[in-house]
């Protein structure tokens, strides 16, 4: 007989005890482990995923309360640094004496002899810490559906405005790294304009034409993005001097800091309404100078989408001017018909991007360069030609230069954008096309340099046809959005293979293995709803050439042989397109 072995009291305790300090162990654990609560978050952005917007970027957050953990001393407290004699610039003369003068980053230069003109002001105020980085500013990812917390920006440190009077000036030097890479994303150079910008609406006087002055002493012209050339009076030396309108900044300064946060609110407590646009400050014009405009140039492959793309607008209610900029590759029955689908047209010159080799498909990107002399129009909305419109973009004339969506890393997608047409900038633009380095040789990447401070849009006004993941969730998700009835989406950007270079069967980019990124049937069948909605005559100009046709036949021969995901290859052909 098995006698039951009876553990003496002594084991028994023995045994509680060790389990008791291992739950203690895993509790500490718990308690202390602090990746353990970044795991959940992380957990719960790839179930929201499936949910709403997928998005690949889960490692921000964290990063937000470091930049305002390190905070510098007074940076405008003069310590015994070697002063610096600067010659005053002439223009100084013309503006009076005793006058105000606010000075801002200033302390390391001899201004005494300022002081015969009136009373210097020096502005305090905290300099942003060295661990501030651009990309806190401009995020490649932000929550902009309030998935988990929303989305927010860091803060940069302000002068106390309200311990200040009015100014006859305002004087500022501009930090200046050129020509060190990256110089232009540098977090103190953009603190220093705002500075300039928030002194000038809230403490310059004004004169009767509501504008205020504006001094910059620095390398580097001042970021046209906040001051704008039209608005400069005068350059000598490092010295510049502007007389911006108010209002104009105004509106500025009022938006977020950075692409951290959406310009645009649209669904503010996760409800689809359209955001109450009088909460956003008007420029001082009010005239009705705005349209919208693409530009075609070097080929005729995307007549349709022009053609579609001015439909798309039409149906979407506007009343602005729709402008089409076209070299001279366009042959004069496509230019009719364009006109016919309701675009003015513009001849231009295409513009050569000096660094492009000669015969890429990109030689000529620059040619966009031309929408800023449109200066008959205060705002333009630029739209790819390879975009439809599901819903009225009016509301984008509210914003300044530059708003556009963001497109990957600190940088905006150049698809659609609203710019304001000016001489001045386009010499610039000419000026520096030798030096500047555009990452992808387009237009993209050069705006891209001159505009580091752009403001964000919702994803949803330039939807982007791809799929990052290859999880189904994705697919599912953004399948909704193409096929949303009435649309949900304001726009559609058909990157890859476009649809009127398909039969319209399917999305042709599914025979390609590289292209499958880019396949949705659903947006593809939502292109040919406006299609369909055309004047025939129209229609016409959506044919597919003899080449094409070869092309397409071949691709899917080739998928067919590699039995490529999603069996495309399979579907029988009916577009009557085949047989023209
Ligand atoms: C910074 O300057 C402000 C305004 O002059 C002052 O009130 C504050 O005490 C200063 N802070 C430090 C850390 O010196
Ligand atoms: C811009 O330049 C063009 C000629 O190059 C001129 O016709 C137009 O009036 C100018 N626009 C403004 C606002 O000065
Ligand atoms: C350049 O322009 C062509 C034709 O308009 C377009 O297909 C291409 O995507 C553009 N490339 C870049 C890098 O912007
Ligand atoms: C995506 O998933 C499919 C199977 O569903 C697989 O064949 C393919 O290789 C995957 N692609 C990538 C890029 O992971
Ligand atoms: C395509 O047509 C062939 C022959 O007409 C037929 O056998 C096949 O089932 C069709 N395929 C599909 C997917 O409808």
């Amino acid at each position: 007989m098995m006698k039951a072995a009876i553990p003496s009291k002594a084991l028994i305790i023995r045994i509680n005890l060790i389990f008791l300090a291992f739950f203690l162990l895993i509790y500490a654990a718990l308690l202390l482990w602090p990746s353990a609560t970044v795991y959940h978050e992380n957990a719960a952005s790839l179930v929201m995923c499936s949910l709403r917007e997928c998005h690949h970027k889960t490692e921000k957050g964290i990063k937000m309360n470091v930049v305002l953990e390190e905070k510098g001393g007074n940076q405008s407290k003069p310590v015994g640094k070697p002063v610096i004699k600067r010659e005053k610039p002439s223009f100084l003369n013309e503006m009076g004496r005793r006058l105000k003068i606010g000075m801002v980053n200033m302390d390391e230069d001899d201004v005494s002899e300022w002081n015969e003109h009136g009373q210097i002001i020096p502005i305090y105020f905290e300099q942003v810490s060295k661990y501030f980085e651009w990309k806190d500013l401009f995020p490649e990812w932000i929550d902009e559906e309030e998935e988990i917390d929303g989305p927010s920006c860091p803060e940069i440190p302000m002068p106390k405005f309200e311990e200040y009077g009015a100014m006859d000036v305002i004087v500022a030097k501009l930090p200046c790294k050129y020509p060190e890479e990256g110089w232009g994303r540098d977090v103190f150079r953009l603190q220093v304009h705002l500075i300039a910008a928030n002194l000038a609406v809230k403490k310059g006087k004004r004169d009767w034409s509501r504008k205020t002055k504006v001094v910059f002493l620095s390398k580097c012209r001042p970021m046209l993005e906040l001051f704008r050339c039209n608005d400069m009076v005068r350059q000598e030396g490092d010295w510049w001097f502007f007389q911006p309108e108010t209002d104009r900044l105004k509106q500025k300064v009022s938006l977020p800091v950075g692409s951290c946060n959406l310009a645009l609110p649209l669904w503010e407590k996760g409800i689809d309404e359209v955001y109450d646009v009088s909460k956003i400050e008007r420029g001082t014009k009010t005239v009705r100078r705005e349209a919208y405009a693409t530009v075609l140039h070097s080929s005729e492959s995307y007549v349709c989408g022009a053609i579609a793309l001015a439909q798309s607008l039409l149906q979407s209610g506007t009343k602005r001017d729709l402008i089409l900029l076209l070299d001279k590759s366009i042959s004069v029955s496509k230019r009719d018909a364009l006109s016919v689908a309701g675009w003015i047209i513009r001849i231009i010159k295409r513009i050569r991007n000096p660094r492009a080799e000669k015969g890429s498909y990109n030689e000529y990107n620059y040619s966009k360069f031309r929408l800023w002399q449109l200066t008959e129009y205060d705002k333009i909305i630029f739209i790819d030609a390879d975009i439809i419109v599901l819903r009225n973009l009016d509301i984008l004339f509210h914003f300044p230069q530059i708003t556009a969506t963001g497109n990957d890393g600190s940088i905006f997608n150049s698809g659609i954008m609203v710019i304001e047409p000016s001489n001045c900038t386009f010499s610039i633009f000419m000026d520096r096309r030798k030096e500047i380095v555009s990452y992808n040789g387009g237009d993209q990447g050069f705006l891209n340099e001159v505009f580091v401070w752009w403001h964000r849009l919702p994803r949803r006004m330039n939807y982007l046809k791809n799929f990052w993941s290859n999880y189904s969730g994705e697919a599912y998700m953004k399948n909704q959005l193409f096929g949303s009835d009435p649309p949900r989406l304001y726009t559609i950007h058909y990157i890859g293979l476009k649809p009127w270079l398909c039969y319209r069967d399917y999305d042709c980019n599914w025979d390609l293995s590289k292209q499958l990124v880019y396949a949705s049937d659903v947006a593809h069948q939502r292109w040919w709803k406006v299609h369909d909605a055309m004047d025939e005559r129209l229609q016409k100009f959506c044919g597919l050439s003899k080449q094409r046709k070869i092309e397409l036949l071949w691709d899917r021969k080739m998928a067919k042989e590699m039995k490529l995901r999603g069996d495309r290859w399979r579907v029988n052909i009916t577009d009557p397109r085949r047989l023209d």
